[in-house]
């Protein structure tokens, strides 16, 4: 059985709290039981996490090599600032898929880069929590 990491930044464990207008009314953990969901309809395994600390994901990045088959990745404001996890991601031989609820391309400028998106095999963003579910599927057809 393929195994999956879902990594979420910061922030988005307030989510459901935090500006429902952009981010919708579900929370962390709904996504989770919903990528949970899928990822067994796929026969895969997820990991689900969350960090507020860009050192704490670099970590889990660098511990997924070996251990996990591919990797998603809403990265939140870190998306727009983290060599740091650019480099971290560099050294992850499995797909990486980026995922982001909103559509970041279409908000504030600052938004706009992804140190993330050079490494991508695919970009979910816009579509809510159904970018985690895209990205299972998509993970699943390319491994
Ligand atoms: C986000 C978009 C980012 O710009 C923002 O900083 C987030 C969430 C999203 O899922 O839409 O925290 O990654």
């Amino acid at each position: 059985m393929k195994k999956v990491l879902i990594l979420n930044g910061p922030n988005l464990n307030m989510l459901g709290l935090r500006e429902p207008e952009v981010y919708g009314d579900r929370t962390l953990d709904d996504i989770k039981g919903l990528c949970r969901e899928t990822a067994q309809a796929l026969d895969m395994a997820v990991d689900f996490r969350q960090s507020n600390h860009e050192g704490e994901l670099v970590d889990w990045i660098q511990a997924a090599r070996g251990v996990f088959d591919g990797l998603i990745i809403n990265a939140a404001a870190y998306t727009h600032t983290s060599v740091a996890i650019h480099d971290a991601l560099k050294c992850l031989d499995v797909p990486i898929i980026e995922v982001h609820l909103s559509n970041p391309k279409e908000r504030e400028e600052f938004r706009h880069i992804s140190y993330i998106e050079p490494l991508a095999a695919e970009v979910y963003a816009g579509h809510g929590a159904k970018g985690y579910v895209l990205g299972l599927e998509k993970l699943k057809e390319l491994l």
